[in-house]
C-alpha cells in the first residue's frame, strides 16, 4: 500500500505493468521487456560511462503523449536515442508515425531490436548502431524519445545537435527528465508538461516548439 502510493508520487503510472507488456511481447513475437544493465555488454564508444542501463518504457507512456499533446503521428519521424531492445519504436510505428528510428549504442541490445522489429513486420523503422551523442537529426517535423538514456555530457551534445537545426519543428517527450534543465532553457522550446497519468519526479516531460 505505501509502496504503491510512493511508486505513484515518483512515476505517476510510469512504472511498468509486466504482465501487460509481456501480453504485448506475445502479440509481436518480440522480446522487449527484460532489463539488461551494460556492464557485460560490448560498447565500442567512449560514452559508454554516461550510458544508464536497458530498462523498457511502458506502452501507455507514449500512446498518452501523443494524446496529451493532441498529435497527427503521420506527420512526424519518430527518433529514440537509446533505443534499446526497440520497442517504442515499434509502438510508435503501431500509432501512425511516418517513420521511426532507433539509435542504441550497446551491440548486444541493437542486434535484440534489429530482431524484434523484424519480428513486428513494421517495415518503416531502422536502427542505427552508434552513439546518440552524434546523431545528426534531420530538419523534418519529428518527435524526439528519450527514456533516461544518459547523463548530462552525452545529453549536452543531443541538445547542441538540436541546435544546429533551422528551426524547432520538434516535440521532446522525455521520461525520468533527470537532464530536463538543458530542454528548459533552450530558447525555441516551450515546456508543454505532462499526462496526467505520467506525472511525478520520475514521470515523463513534454517540450514543443516555441512557435
Ligand atoms: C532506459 S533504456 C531506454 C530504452 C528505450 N528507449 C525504451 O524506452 O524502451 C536506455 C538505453 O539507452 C542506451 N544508451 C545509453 N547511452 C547511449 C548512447 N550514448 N548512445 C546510444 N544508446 C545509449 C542504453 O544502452 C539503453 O538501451
Amino acid at each position: 500500500m505505501l509502496f504503491s502510493w510512493v511508486q505513484n508520487l515518483l512515476t505517476g503510472r510510469d512504472h511498468s505493468d509486466h504482465a501487460a507488456a509481456a501480453e504485448w511481447d506475445r502479440k509481436y513475437g518480440t522480446e522487449t521487456d527484460a532489463g539488461v544493465p551494460l556492464d557485460n555488454l560490448t560498447i565500442r564508444h567512449a560514452s559508454r560511462q554516461y550510458g544508464e542501463r536497458y530498462q523498457a518504457s511502458d506502452p501507455r507512456v507514449l500512446r498518452d503523449c501523443v494524446k496529451f499533446i493532441g498529435l497527427a503521428p503521420a506527420g512526424y519521424r519518430f527518433v529514440d536515442l537509446g533505443c534499446g531492445k526497440g520497442r517504442m519504436l515499434i509502438v510508435a510505428a503501431e500509432l501512425g508515425f511516418q517513420s521511426c528510428t532507433g539509435v542504441e549504442f550497446a551491440d548486444e541490445l541493437a542486434a535484440a531490436a534489429a530482431r524484434n522489429v523484424a519480428a513486428s513486420g513494421f517495415q518503416n523503422i531502422g536502427i542505427v548502431h552508434g552513439d546518440a551523442g552524434a546523431y545528426a537529426f534531420r530538419d523534418e517535423p519529428f518527435v524526439l524519445y528519450m527514456f533516461n538514456p544518459f547523463s548530462r555530457q552525452v545529453m549536452e551534445r543531443v541538445r547542441d545537435n538540436l541546435l544546429k537545426l533551422r528551426r524547432a519543428n520538434y516535440y521532446i517527450i522525455y521520461k525520468n527528465a533527470r537532464e530536463r534543465s538543458l530542454f528548459d532553457k533552450m530558447p525555441t522550446l516551450r515546456y508543454l508538461g505532462s499526462p496526467r497519468q505520467h506525472r511525478g519526479l520520475w514521470g515523463t516531460h513534454i517540450w514543443v516548439p516555441r512557435g
